[in-house]
């Protein structure tokens, strides 16, 4: 579905190096069908000419208040716009935004504007992990705007991080999605995940971890954000590369990190998915150096501890209104493990995996499912891409949330 077509849309363009992906942007909005209007801050016309985008949008390009001798009338163009997205975002337009400064045609339309506004912002890395900057994102998400995040990668300075304008393909994603929340179960919901697994250090180079790859709770986030939801992805050692709008990444190391995040996350969140392989135990002492074998030794005991339990920890957290579910391996009386499982984490519903099947499980690309709910109903699933399962159990969620109302 083009939920773009006929989609009235002011572009701001502000002076960030990212501002020549600005083309691009403008003409995927083009072949999509919107109507579109650029606005440049003077800075933004040294990285990339007005000439260029008044050409891709076939509409004249505003630069200032006043054009010539004419007025730019910024309440007019704020009420036009279905949307107004401000791509790249300087730290200094961000700064402008969150207090009310209006300086320039720009930040006049912003106040202006009744539609939703986007923010992708483009800067490089220490500017973006500032905390004045990351005070005025807040600032801006708690006045309803909506974040693009930024990407990692190498950036124009040659350091390497976040701080990267999101693709314009991505927010071109974004941007659809969004218009096409009417018809999306998930819009305006949170969902939290863990995922991967968890590292307890022995010393320095050594650790206690799993096989767990992160690939289930990679693709329940990226169903999420195709049904309009917002994820934080609580993400355990993994080479997965997850850069996608609408997916913010938290990365941690241990089941002590996992748990300090689930916990500063959970309380903004409809809905909790607990993915994560966690180690049961961690090393009662670690060593800061690393570990050197003695002469004629041939055992060695590491004293383990048990790691507190994220999910019962989320579980006795957990509102009325919140869903928290969980997943279970189990290789005897799996059903009858599961249910005592849910009812001591307080999950709704658990995801039982198989071990029977072969492409199922740790580091597949498929799984085979069954849910257990609390009434002891279940639900077998067949063997399925780990897309599609994560389909399923949102599916499930959504009847859940629906029952509970
Ligand atoms: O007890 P068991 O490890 O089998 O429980 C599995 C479920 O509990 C999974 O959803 C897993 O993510 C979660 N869990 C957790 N914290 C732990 C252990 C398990 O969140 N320490």
């Amino acid at each position: 579905m083009n939920t773009l077509a006929g989609k009235k849309i002011i572009l701001g363009i502000t002076g960030s190096i990212a501002a020549y992906k600005a083309a691009f942007f403008v003409r995927l909005l083009i072949k999509k069908g919107a109507d579109v209007k650029v606005i440049m801050t003077q800075s933004a016309t040294t990285f990339i000419s007005p000439l260029t985008l008044s050409t891709l949008s076939k509409n004249p390009v505003i630069t200032g208040i006043a054009d010539g001798d004419e007025w730019s009338n910024h309440v007019e163009l704020g009420l036009w716009a279905d949307a107004l997205i401000i791509a790249p975002a300087t730290a200094n337009t961000l700064a402008k935004m969150a207090n009310g400064i209006c300086d320039n045609i720009l930040n006049a339309v912003y106040l202006s504007a009744r539609c939703p506004v986007f923010i992708a912002p483009g800067m490089d890395l220490d500017m973006w992990t500032h905390p004045s900057t990351q005070a005025n994102i807040q600032k801006l998400i708690s006045f309803n705007n909506l974040l693009i995040e930024p990407e990692s990668g190498e950036l124009a300075s040659g350091l390497i991080g976040k701080g990267r304008m999101a693709e314009p393909e991505n927010i071109l994603t974004f941007l659809s999605n969004f218009f096409r929340k009417e018809h999306l179960s998930l819009a305006g919901k949170t969902v939290l995940i863990t995922a991967g697994p968890t590292y307890e250090p022995i010393d320095p180079v050594r650790f206690i971890g799993n096989h767990s790859s992160g690939k289930m709770g990679k693709a329940l986030a990226a169903k999420v954000v195709a049904r309009g939801g917002q994820v934080k992805l609580i993400l355990g050692p993994s080479k997965l590369n997850i850069a996608q709008p609408g997916i913010e990444v938290i990365r941690i190391t241990t089941a002590l990190e996992m748990l300090d995040a689930a916990k500063k996350h959970f309380a903004q969140a409809d809905i909790a998915i607990m993915a994560a392989a966690v180690a049961d135990f961690r090393p009662k002492n670690v060593a800061t150096e690393k570990i050197k074998k003695k002469a004629n030794q041939d055992e060695m005991n590491i004293e383990l501890v048990k790691n507190p339990d994220i999910a019962a920890t989320l579980g006795n957290m957990k509102t009325n209104k919140q869903i928290l579910i969980g997943f279970a391996l189990e290789t005897e009386q799996p059903v009858a493990n599961a249910t005592r499982k849910l009812n001591k984490k307080g999950f709704d519903f658990i995801v039982l995996n198989s071990l029977k099947d072969k492409g199922a499980g740790f580091n597949h690309d498929t799984n085979r499912i069954t849910l257990v709910f609390k009434d002891n109903k279940t639900q077998e699933f067949q063997l399925k891409s780990k897309l599609d399962v994560a389909d399923d159990i949102l599916d499930a969620i959504e009847q859940v949330t629906k029952e509970k109302k």
